[in-house]
């Protein structure tokens, strides 16, 4: 009989019960997987008398998880608690200080901590995977580390927040407000209980800068992802940028440029025939090109239960397999601390704005532009009834700084009114 790989298995929420679920499912097939069984010695949750809907009654419990993440029969800790800090970050500690392997779907702990983390692994010889805290069910770590590992990755880019993609969606397809979609995705449940880690942009953040740090050897920094919400989109925008042949995502970009890594999560436009520009509702994509291979697209869901279980478990089946790679998929401590760079990289820009409706108004805006060193690519003009007109422009090719200098521009023309709308064109 070959030894089974014993689990401890922290957090029995929407991914803690499908990863339960899962293994007493299927634990015939994990175990010819893996080549050992898998089983579970002990949980642990908040609640221990918790209707849970499964049979739980076999396993040992833990009120805590760091006296778990410290049992002597267990091999794996298994943490699928959350938050950056508290229990998990400490049952994480002390499991590595026992000498455990830990697989977590936490992103918001390893985009924070993940550094000093690795380096912990690495100095007690042990590993941390964390396939499910990416696009959740989207085997995007293993593609990075071990598919395309022979490749120098040239840009990372993914829709990586289904949440925001269900509200972009509904705003385009059934033409609601952002309140109004904003409204119908929480009341589905759909959004975390502090909406600002969905709609803020964090939470695709840090999963963002996890991949960054795989995809071009540097240290985690989520302190420099240029984070911007979903929050001003409005249906007006959706409109109008369908109209030019684009959609609104809430885009990740990490790129390595001339003058550093520039990691970004913000709404832009991408073209509507575009992978990323067909993607719809809470599905995730994940786009990743490199110099060998060109574009891999990746697409699938990216949370609840089935798909992080299904995440979880290839980490867990990789432990018993004895497959042991570095966390960030080279050695914590060749990892590069990089040099920050903010808006880089040229991009054309979509610009809305409302035009006061005199002759020579246009001219104006054009020469401020141009002034600028801005030309445009496209232009529309909508009809209208009162005093100004609303104006589409889409330009070539420009920086952001010469983007924020025409804005500032606008200003002294006295043909704009109000504060014209700026959005990145990504191409997908
Ligand atoms: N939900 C998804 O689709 C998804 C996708 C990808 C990644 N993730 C990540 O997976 C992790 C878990 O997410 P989730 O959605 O499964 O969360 P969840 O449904 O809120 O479940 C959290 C679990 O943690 C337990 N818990 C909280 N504080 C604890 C403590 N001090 N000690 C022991 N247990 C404690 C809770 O216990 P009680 O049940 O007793 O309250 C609950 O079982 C997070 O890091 C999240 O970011 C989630």
């Amino acid at each position: 009989m070959t030894t089974p790989l014993r689990l401890g298995i922290a957090g029995l929420g929407t991914v803690g019960m499908g990863t339960v679920g899962l293994i007493q499912r299927h634990a015939a097939l994990l175990a010819a997987r893996a080549g050992r069984p898998i089983t579970i010695t002990a949980l642990s949750a908040r609640n221990r008398g918790k209707a849970r809907g499964l049979p739980l009654d076999a396993y040992g419990w833990e009120d805590d998880p760091v006296a778990l993440a410290r049992r002597p029969d267990i091999d794996v800790f298994v943490e699928l608690i959350g938050g950056h800090d508290g229990p998990a970050l400490d049952a994480c500690i002390a499991a590595l200080d026992a000498g455990k392997d830990v697989v977590t779907a936490n992103k918001a702990m390893l985009a924070h901590h993940g550094q000093a983390l690795a380096e912990q692994a690495e100095a007690a010889g042990r590993v941390i995977r964390f396939e499910a805290a990416v696009a959740g069910g989207i085997p995007v770590i293993k593609t990075l580390t071990e598919g395309l590992a022979g490749n120098e990755i040239t840009r990372v880019l993914g829709v990586m927040n289904g949440s925001c993609n269900y509200i972009l969606t509904r705003m385009e397809t059934a033409g609601l407000s952002y309140a109004e979609a904003f409204d119908e995705a929480r009341g589905l449940g759909y959004l975390e209980a502090d909406p600002n880690l969905d709609v803020g942009g964090i939470d695709a953040g840090h999963k963002l800068a996890l991949l960054a740090a795989i995809a071009f050897g540097t240290r985690v920094d989520f302190a420099n992802v240029a984070l911007e919400g979903i929050g001003s989109i409005t249906i007006e925008d959706i409109r109008a940028a369908a109209d030019m042949g684009y959609k609104v995502k809430l885009l990740g970009v990490a790129q390595m440029t001339g003058r550093g890594l520039e990691q970004r999560m913000s709404p832009c436009l991408v073209p509507a025939t575009s992978p990323l520009g067909q993607l719809q509702g809470g599905t995730n994509m994940v786009v990743l090109e490199g110099d060998s291979v060109g574009q891999i697209v990746l697409r699938g869901p990216g949370a609840g239960a089935g798909p992080t279980a299904s995440a979880v478990m290839a980490d867990v089946i990789d432990i018993a397999r004895g497959l042991r790679l570095p966390t960030f998929g080279q050695p914590a401590a060749t990892l590069r601390a990089a040099r920050p760079a903010r808006a880089a990289v040229a991009a054309p820009y979509y610009l809305r704005m409302q035009l006061v409706d005199k002759p020579g108004a246009l001219a104006k805006v054009a020469r401020v532009l141009g002034d600028s060193g801005i030309s445009i690519d496209r232009m529309r003009q909508y009809g209208h009834e009162d005093t100004t007109a609303p104006v589409l422009i889409v330009t070539h090719k420009t920086t952001r700084g010469a983007l924020d200098e025409a804005l500032a521009g606008f200003e002294g023309t006295g043909v704009v009114e109000g504060v014209p709308v700026a959005i990145r064109v990504e191409v997908g």
